[in-house]
């Protein structure tokens, strides 16, 4: 037997204006998003900004519904759109940032389990890193690639 750990490694920035001029760019675009939520029954508005390889930024908002669980959240629905409309072009920085009643959290909001897989799937399917950005108002956290998000990713229908 053996203890073992693993370490997380990620950015963290207290204002946008201490990241590059395209990541502002993107955190703005992810707060942008959030205009597009339709978030009667939680009032928690998520906005997405996804910057794919050839420049383009695609946003994306959750989408409640009375069937709660026929909702969906924003990151999964710009990738998901991205997926569909760009399937060639791979995803370079995702930017998510996420209000309570209208108010952007202190700490950034963290994407669930299952948009953690699907950026999974999109970083392995290009082939390439996914980057991934949470703006909160206080902190702003950036991860180099989905495995700092998601360790021991299932990605491979070989179990070992
Ligand atoms: N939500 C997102 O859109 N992204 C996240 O990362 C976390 C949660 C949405 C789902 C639901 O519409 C609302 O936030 C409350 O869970």
């Amino acid at each position: 037997m053996a203890e073992k750990q693993i370490t997380i490694n990620y950015q963290e920035f207290s204002s946008p204006d201490q990241m590059s001029a395209q990541d502002q760019e993107l955190v703005r675009a992810a707060l942008e998003a959030q205009k597009g939520s339709y978030s009667p029954y939680s009032q928690f508005q998520v906005g997405a900004a996804l910057l794919l390889a050839n420049g383009m930024v695609v946003k994306g908002a959750n989408q409640e519904n009375i069937a709660y669980p026929s909702g969906l959240c924003a990151e999964r629905s710009a990738m998901f759109w991205a997926g569909a409309n760009y399937p060639d072009v791979p995803f370079n920085t995702l930017a998510i940032a996420g209000s309570d009643h209208g108010v952007l959290c202190e700490s950034p909001a963290s994407p669930c389990g299952s948009c953690r897989q699907v950026m999974a799937e999109y970083q392995k399917k290009h082939n390439r890193p996914l980057k991934i950005i949470l703006v909160g108002s206080k902190r702003i956290r950036k991860f180099a690639c989905v495995d700092d998000l998601l360790p021991f990713i299932f990605d491979s229908l070989t179990l070992h």
